[in-house]
């Protein structure tokens, strides 16, 4: 399964879609040579801590540097990540910004060369661990509303939004989880009771209940909310059709609670709606609701086919109903370093959206797929595993960016 043969030879990915390709660019990512990790390769260079390590005492001493520099790669032995861990920074989100001290040790784990991927990638996770273990990040000036949709199924939007939302709460974000998938799978894995008779998600669409009254705390990160999906969900589809304002009343519920928090002084940071895989009325809803639209893309051959369908459902609501709609992030999911097919996936996602597409990636993980059997998320159920580093790794990157974009919208 995992190192599936490529199916798709010279063809580019998004050859059927009708994306433009542009100019000066390779018909296909095929030219990556087999060896080389894509993950490790974007890495920076192994650096001199010397200068910048923290309490001006190098993190490695002169000796070490100069046999890594002049004795080329290193083994698994050197790289292992037993070393790592005992440097690791504790746990609990710290407020001061120590994000140079961290990269500083961080870039003094040696690179390992690509013959012996276990290593890099021991090295890899290292480094994230320590640069972002226990990290706080920037709380967004307003609240942000992120609709995770992908209306393809298992393509990884409730691991998605639930391990984002649990790793911005650990970092110090208040987040709110709508789950509007009537299979409650978000809810299960966030150990959310959501039984038939839990006020959930159909009482605020169809009952017209407030948010409030149906939000239950996440047990594990009391800043995480969620407003819980039970089987009453699967029946909203049809009863939404009759009734007024069919497409504005998540919008209109997800704003009210929104402004409430946000006078009583306890606004949200963000609010992550987890859609089900089709793009009905409930995923309508999800759209008119939000401003931002969250993309997990799975790293396999068909995971482009139909995009194109999303984006162009993406366009109609944007034009008709919610003009402030856009895709603003894309996360590859289920990457496998090992296969060229992630690698070029990855690289065609690249290729056409490089302003929305998160530089982290989530590789293929048994502690990911397992935590919700637990219910809880990868976050909480093994912090320091690969899944979770890369999870903490994209909400890092996605509350920076949120920041970064406001400063500029704000002062052009
Ligand atoms: N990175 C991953 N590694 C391993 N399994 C994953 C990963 N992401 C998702 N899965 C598994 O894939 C399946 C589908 O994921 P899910 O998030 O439910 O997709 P969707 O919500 O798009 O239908 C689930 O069993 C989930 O545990
Ligand atoms: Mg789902």
């Amino acid at each position: 399964m995992d190192a599936a043969p490529n199916p798709v030879g010279e063809q580019s990915v998004a050859a059927g879609l009708g994306f433009p390709r542009p100019e000066g660019q390779p018909a296909s990512a095929l030219g990556w040579p087999a060896t080389v990790s894509r993950e490790t390769s974007s890495e920076r260079p192994w650096q001199s801590p010397l200068e910048s390590a923290p309490n001006g005492s190098p993190a490695v001493s002169e000796s070490d540097l100069t046999d890594v520099a002049t004795e080329g790669p290193v083994t698994a032995h050197s790289t292992a990540p037993e070393g790592a861990a005992t440097t690791a920074p504790p746990a609990a989100p710290q407020t001061t910004d120590d994000s140079e001290e961290r990269a500083a040790i961080a870039a003094s784990i040696p690179a390992a060369d690509s013959f012996t991927p276990l290593a890099q990638a021991a090295a890899a996770d290292a480094r994230k661990r320590i640069t972002l273990t226990g990290r706080s990040v920037p709380r967004p000036p307003r609240t942000r509303v992120l609709t995770v949709a992908n209306q393809k199924g298992g393509v990884g939007k409730t691991t998605t939004t639930v391990n984002i939302a649990a790793a911005l709460a650990q970092a110090g974000s208040t987040v709110l989880v709508v789950d509007l998938d009537p299979q409650g799978n978000a809810s299960t894995a966030l150990g959310i009771d959501h039984h038939a008779e839990v006020p959930s998600v159909y009482d605020v669409l169809v009952e017209g209940q407030d948010i409030s009254e149906v939000v239950q705390a996440c047990p594990d990160l009391p800043n995480l909310l969620c407003a819980p999906a039970t089987i009453d969900l699967a029946g909203a589809e049809i009863e939404l059709v009759s009734l007024v304002a069919r497409e504005t009343r998540l919008q209109k519920a997800i704003a009210a609670y929104v402004e409430t928090r946000t006078a009583s002084g306890d606004a949200l940071d963000y609010v992550l709606v987890d859609c089900p895989p089709s793009l009905g009325l409930l995923t309508v809803n999800a759209f008119v609701a939000a401003s931002e639209v969250f993309i997990p893309i799975q790293c396999e051959y068909y995971a482009l086919e139909g995009l194109s369908q999303l984006l162009n459902n993406i366009e109609m609501i944007r034009s008709h109903l919610n003009p402030a709609l856009h895709v603003s992030t894309i996360l590859l999911t289920m990457y496998d370093a090992r296969t060229r097919l992630s690698a070029q996936v990855a690289d065609e996602v690249r290729t056409h959206f490089a302003d929305q597409t998160l530089k982290a990636t989530v590789p293929r993980s048994v502690r990911i797929s397992e935590a919700p059997s637990h219910g809880q998320t990868v976050i909480t159920y093994d912090p320091n595993s690969s899944g979770a580093l890369s999870y903490l790794e994209a909400a890092v990157e996605l509350a920076e960016r949120g920041v970064a974009r406001t400063t500029t919208e704000e002062s052009a």
